[in-house]
């Protein structure tokens, strides 16, 4: 496809939007971009010392292949820096000009269906329930090596939560015309092929 065609996917912590987001570029050849990993990288800046805005201006793509990025403390640190509106829109171009490539371009992330992309072709609204969540990211990280509790895992995921949803700038929340997916109780490929069938349906319109 030559002309722009956008995928916005956002949900909570840990939802199987990272899983889908790529399922669905790859199924219709579009670009991918992971917002979770510019918040982290500037979270993971913040933890080395830096001044998080300064941090977020002069981030630049080889920071999104920084180790580590993962990790639970640095989740803790890309939530805590994704409150600073200048953080917020010093990350705001760069997403935006990804979302209007030519080929089409699937983000995922928090605030893409309501402040980034408004006017995308097709937005989802991926969730499931907080215990679900966790037990999919302690399963994730326990295979890493990881030695964290899955009690550690599930407060975690909350805190996260309740600090996306109850910010002032951008909080976690679906569109008005997002497509709600819950997954609680619906394995990936069953998720991949509901998310397949809606943005068919837009793209056909
Ligand atoms: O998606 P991921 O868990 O990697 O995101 C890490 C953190 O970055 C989130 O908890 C959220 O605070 C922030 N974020 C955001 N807006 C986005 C993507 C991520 O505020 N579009």
């Amino acid at each position: 496809m030559a002309r722009a065609f956008t995928i916005a996917i956002d949900g909570p912590a840990a939802a199987g939007k990272g899983t889908l987001s790529k399922a669905v570029a790859a199924h219709f050849g579009f670009a991918h971009l992971d917002t979770g990993l510019l918040y982290r990288a500037v979270g993971a800046k913040l933890l080395l010392g830096m001044d998080a805005v300064m941090a977020a201006r002069t981030l630049t793509t080889d920071d999104l292949q920084a180790e580590d990025l993962r990790s639970p403390e640095v989740a803790q640190a890309a939530s805590k820096v994704a409150v600073i509106a200048d953080v917020r829109s010093a990350l705001l171009d760069f997403q935006r000009s990804f979302a209007r490539r030519a080929g089409g371009a699937v983000l995922d992330g928090r605030d893409i269906g309501t402040v980034i992309c408004p006017n995308a072709e097709a937005k989802l609204f991926v969730t499931a329930s907080a215990e679900v969540r966790a037990d999919r990211r302690f399963a994730e990280l326990a295979a890493s090596g990881s030695a964290i509790s899955r009690a550690q895992v599930l407060a975690d995921v909350k805190e996260r939560d309740a600090r996306d949803r109850d910010r002032a700038e951008a909080p976690l929340k679906p569109a008005a015309d997002a497509i709600l997916i819950d997954t609680s109780d619906m394995d990936i490929d069953t998720a991949v092929a509901e998310a397949i069938a809606a943005i068919e349906a837009r793209l056909a319109d």
